[in-house]
């Protein structure tokens, strides 16, 4: 999930939180969700119904021999999706901060030549200028705590087409998910200590709704010859998604009410940003 976590070490009460503002255990010992998006990328699970639709926009916007980037891409997943749709011979490149899923991403993929994993924070990519003709981002901007550098950083590597997957609405939530022992493993924190002296949660990720307005004026201001297209994500099964959720048991898997998608008791209206360069 998200990306700000209480320091894991047994005792230390303190939060553990890098110079991106970032803590960087969120995933480290999430065994679960390493299992789960391993199976997705070997097969073994069904194709995530965001990773189709994904692949399907990939498909519109990729020439042959084009590079490709994505940006929190656990165990590579998503380029199962991509492979199977897109025809032409391109390059894959998986960034994610957490060698868990990149461990894992590299035995899924052994076998594919077009294929690389490396470590990588959306908050210091570690690319060149251009380097990708088209990088995407499905559900990591959710869990940043701010999104202005991941932009600027999205916008720097790549020479044609960015696409963020992510929660948007007429204005913006700011929204801490509250972690504590009694459902999440990898916090000290109790039940009763959830909150310190101020009020401020002591271990907790984002889930975050940014404004449609925010996100655009952000963009723009980074380059304002940029066009930027937003697509509200409909195009999900309902039925498949409330299969995986019954079958992968994650705390807050997605579910379904009405025509959205709810994490929780939140409810995320995704959306696709499509951000393509002038040439
Ligand atoms: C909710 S998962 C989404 C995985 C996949 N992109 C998808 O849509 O199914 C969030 C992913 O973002 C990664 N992540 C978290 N913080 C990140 C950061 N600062 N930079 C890049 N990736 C990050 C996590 O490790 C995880 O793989």
């Amino acid at each position: 999930m998200g990306v700000n976590k209480f320091h894991m070490k047994k005792n230390l009460k303190q939060s553990k939180i890098d110079r991106h503002g970032l803590c960087l255990n969120e995933y480290k010992k999430n065994y679960n969700n390493a299992k789960v998006y391993f199976e997705r990328a070997t097969g073994k699970s069904p194709e995530m119904e965001v990773s189709k639709a994904m692949a399907n926009i990939v498909k519109k916007k990729i020439n042959s021999d084009n590079k490709i980037l994505d940006v929190g891409c656990a165990c590579g997943h998503f380029y199962r999706s991509i492979k199977k749709r897109v025809k032409k011979k391109f390059y894959y490149t998986g960034t994610d901060p957490y060698p868990i899923f990149l461990d894992r991403a590299k035995i899924a993929w052994k076998n594919d030549k077009n294929v690389n994993f490396v470590k990588g924070n959306i908050y210091d990519l570690p690319f060149k200028k251009n380097q990708f003709d088209l990088s995407f981002c499905s559900n990591v901007f959710i869990h940043l705590n701010d999104v202005k550098k991941p932009l600027k950083e999205l916008l720097r590597v790549t020479k044609k087409t960015i696409i963020i997957r992510t929660v948007l609405y007429d204005v913006s939530y700011k929204i801490q998910l509250v972690y504590n022992n009694k459902w999440w493993s990898d916090t000290n924190v109790s039940p009763a200590e959830e909150f310190d002296n101020k009020g401020n949660p002591k271990a907790y990720s984002y889930f975050n709704v940014l404004s449609f307005d925010y996100i655009t004026a952000n963009i723009k201001k980074i380059n304002p010859d940029v066009s930027i297209k937003i697509v509200k994500d409909n195009f999900f099964n309902k039925k498949v998604i409330t299969k995986s959720q019954k079958k992968e048991k994650r705390p807050l898997a997605t579910r379904i009410i009405g025509d959205e998608q709810v994490s929780g008791c939140i409810l995320q209206p995704h959306y696709f940003i499509i951000i393509d360069k002038k040439k």
